[in-house]
């Protein structure tokens, strides 16, 4: 007797009894798909149709040593990672097309084989002639990794099964389908199933399982979210096409820091290390220049500068624009807002652009200062002091609050040969470097005034 499959919202797991294009549980658009029905088998049974093997218990404090890591040598992959890969880890890599998922990954797979883990790639995408093209481009041909072009999960279990690799990379897991499921491949019920059967495979053979996913334009791993809930560690790829930088993120990570980040930079061989990302996100500023401001960011446990454009230029039509590459446009508009009411700097009527160089996404509340400098700087066409650096977090009453890790910021700023910080009054002390000058300020009027006359 066939069964119906069921209705599903993807995003807060609601049933429903009809399609329509709105979850009314949790107002979500385009989030309800159709779920496979149980299997015969599992239907039959019910939950508490079988008698099940009593659970195996430990206790909490068995002095289990923690697993060993394996680095893989690519110093940035392993940072994201946590200090290396755990074993029998289920890791998903997410990334918009043709940013660089399959080659960091082969880069990837073959650094863990030279580290001395058996490794395996499948690729769903490519045939193995072109992957091993990619290799030799690489400068990885003679790694020891092993090569299937594969799409049926059946067939790359039954491999894994034999083989017992250490590491296996998936590329990618909307092209992996099971038989057990009626759906098309890149489905969410395909997609879901291959996740699950791929993630419990690790955890039961002790194998890791690499899965890279495509992104869909709205942002998230194609399908479901529910392939996040499954993994140890989502790390993100992401970066602007056309731009040569490219930064992996730990969004989650079962056994490290998440908001990690690895930074890389694509050339004609493959994906480089970047080692000092400061001096890179900087690498193409000269002067300062009116709408600039260097933010002393931190990107996990590693402090970042980077640099925050504005350009504020009259607006032609009825609506100003407001366009922000690499920040949160809502945060722009409260700073708008707040320069407006607490400072009496009105914005309407202009067109204002906010960008991050570099293509680094930065989303620390400690950058909305940052972003009022360059947004005042642009506006007010003056440069702001050489050599300073700005953080700190915006209140909507205008009152600068002190952010997380302040020393460790300024440091990175002194590192870099800058001589000054513009802060929040009440951080934390920072080190009392000669030379080294802090200037705090208790808020945002207070900055307007000392830097744009009386604004
Ligand atoms: P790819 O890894 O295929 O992206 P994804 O798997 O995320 O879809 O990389 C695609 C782009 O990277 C492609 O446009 C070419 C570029 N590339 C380089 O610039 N240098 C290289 O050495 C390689 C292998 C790719
Ligand atoms: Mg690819």
């Amino acid at each position: 007797m066939a069964r119906p499959s069921r209705l599903t919202c993807t995003a807060c797991g609601a049933v429903h009894s009809k399609w329509s294009g709105r979850c009314d549980a949790c107002g979500e658009w385009n989030s309800i798909v159709e779920e496979a029905p149980l299997s015969a088998q599992a239907h039959r049974a019910g939950l508490g149709g079988g008698r099940g093997s009593p659970l195996h218990l430990t206790d909490l404090a068995t002095a289990e040593a923690p697993p060993p890591r394996t680095a893989s040598g690519l110093a940035e992959l392993d940072r994201v990672l946590g200090g290396g890969l755990v074993p029998a880890s289920a890791i998903l890599v997410g990334g918009d097309p043709g940013i660089g998922k399959s080659t960091l990954l082969l880069q990837g797979a073959a650094a863990f084989a030279n580290a001395g883990l058996k490794s395996l790639y499948v690729s769903g995408e490519e045939a193995s002639a072109q992957v091993r093209m990619r290799a030799q481009r690489l400068g990885l041909a003679a790694s020891p990794v092993r090569l299937a072009a594969a799409t049926s999960l059946r067939d790359i279990l039954t491999t894994l099964e034999a083989e017992q690799p250490d590491v296996v990379v998936i590329d990618s897991i909307q092209t992996m389908w099971s038989d057990a499921v009626e759906s098309a491949p890149g489905s969410v019920a395909q997609v879901r199933a291959a996740a699950h059967e791929l993630t419990s495979f690790a955890k039961r053979r002790g194998v890791s399982v690499i899965l890279v996913g495509h992104v869909t334009k709205e942002g998230q791993i194609a399908g479901p979210r529910v392939v996040e809930h499954m993994v140890d560690t989502v790390l993100y790829f992401e970066g602007e096409r056309g731009h040569q930088f490219r930064i992996l993120r730990a969004v989650k990570n079962r056994f490290g820091p998440a908001d990690e980040i690895g930074v890389f930079e694509m050339t004609g061989g493959g994906l480089a290390e970047v080692a000092n990302p400061s001096a890179l996100f900087l690498s193409e500023r000269d002067r300062p220049a009116p709408g600039s401001a260097v933010f002393a960011g931190v990107e996990g446990t590693r402090p970042i500068l980077c640099e925050f454009q504005a350009l504020v230029a009259p607006s032609t039509l009825g609506q100003a624009r407001r366009s922000v590459v690499g920040w949160d446009g809502g945060r722009l508009s409260m700073i708008l807002a707040v320069l407006e009411a607490r400072c009496g700097i009105p914005y309407s009527g202009l067109d204002v652009y906010l960008n991050v160089a570099g293509g680094l996404r930065v989303t620390e509340p400690a950058a909305d200062l940052a972003a009022a400098a360059a947004l005042l700087s642009a506006r007010e066409d003056v440069a702001l002091p050489e050599g300073v650096v700005v953080f700190g977090e915006i209140g909507l009453s205008g009152m600068l609050r002190p952010v997380a890790q302040t020393e460790a910021r300024m440091r990175e700023a002194a590192k870099l040969g800058f001589t000054g910080a513009i802060l929040p009054e009440r951080s934390t002390a920072g080190p009392a470097d000669a030379g080294f000058a802090q200037h705090r300020l208790a808020d945002l009027a207070a900055f307007v005034g000392e830097n744009f006359g009386a604004g």
